[in-house]
């Protein structure tokens, strides 16, 4: 299959409660690329996801976001998610009262759009295949979503969802965070599977080694709510071994924190991906 996706991030700004987080990101992901974006805490990591998927809370004050040729910033939360974004969250919320299956259910719908709802039968049967997949207890099913999970069931749950939205573009905010060895390998193999020549993955992480079992082929780091600089699989390598300081260093950032920066940046603003044909 041809690459049908294309994601393009141009300059975007952002604000949190009036104070600015995003000083101007841009990146672009293609069909079957995976793009891993790393960086010590606060420094905008999460606030990119929530712009992308338009949580109310992030105001975009700048610079655009374009899925194929459909404009994100211009669509509702919901318009996002039917078009094709997903968002695995850092931080799932519970929802009292909804089970996990009437919610996947209903996301399935929504996303395949009226008259085309998926069969119960059909649904009950693809879940539990994804379930088995990811080793999770049947019982889930029937619970109120995300509630009294340990934060390896969250997770666990979130990529349950992706599997079966089948997603476009995903977006994982720190799946791996909280989750044992095993749990990390059981996750990595769900997103593996769902690698796909139409589909492009953000995966945010902390760590280098999620990366180990997802194989990005670009790697970006986000300082001061920017990219400070984007490479190969080599360069999360080098992050393992090394640490945060030698970019803060060679890029002369004393508090790599969103709000610390000085007024003038010395790294140009111009530090986006790397552009590919
Ligand atoms: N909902 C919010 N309310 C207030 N401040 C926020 C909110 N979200 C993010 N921020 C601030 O934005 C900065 C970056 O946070 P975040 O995007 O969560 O960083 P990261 O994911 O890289 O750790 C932090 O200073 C954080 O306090
Ligand atoms: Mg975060």
């Amino acid at each position: 299959m041809s690459n049908s996706l294309k994601f393009t991030i141009d300059g975007l700004k952002a604000n949190v409660e009036g104070k600015e987080i995003l000083k101007g990101v841009s990146l672009e992901i293609k069909g079957g690329e995976v793009h891993a974006v790393m960086g010590p805490n606060g420094t905008g990591k999460s606030t990119l996801a929530s712009a992308l998927m338009g949580h109310p809370k992030y105001e975009v004050t700048e610079g655009s976001v374009i899925l194929n040729d459909e404009d994100v910033l211009d669509m509702a939360v919901d318009e996002r998610a039917r078009a094709g974004l997903f968002l695995a969250m850092q931080y799932p919320s519970e929802i009292t009262g909804v089970t996990n299956a009437d919610f996947l259910r209903s996301a399935i719908n929504a996303r395949r759009g009226e008259g085309n709802e998926i069969s119960l039968i059909r649904f009950i049967r693809q879940m539990e295949a994804k379930m088995k997949d990811l080793e999770m207890n049947a019982e889930f099913m029937h619970r109120y979503l995300n509630e009294g999970f340990s934060g390896g069931e969250k997770k666990r749950n979130e990529i349950l969802q992706m599997l079966l939205l089948e997603p476009k573009l995903c977006i994982l905010d720190e799946i791996d965070s909280g989750l044992d060895i095993d749990a990390l390998r059981i996750v990595a193999e769900g997103v593996n599977a769902l690698r796909s020549e139409d589909r492009g993955f953000l995966i945010i992480t902390h760590y280098q080694r999620l990366l180990n079992y997802i194989q990005p082929d670009f790697v970006h780091v986000m300082m001061q709510g920017r990219i400070v600089k984007s490479g190969g699989p080599e360069l999360s390598q080098r992050l393992e071994a090394e640490g945060y300081d030698w970019i803060k260093e060679e890029l002369g950032i004393e508090d790599e924190t969103v709000g610390q920066e000085p007024e003038e940046f010395k790294v140009p603003m111009a530090t986006t991906a790397p552009k590919y044909n």
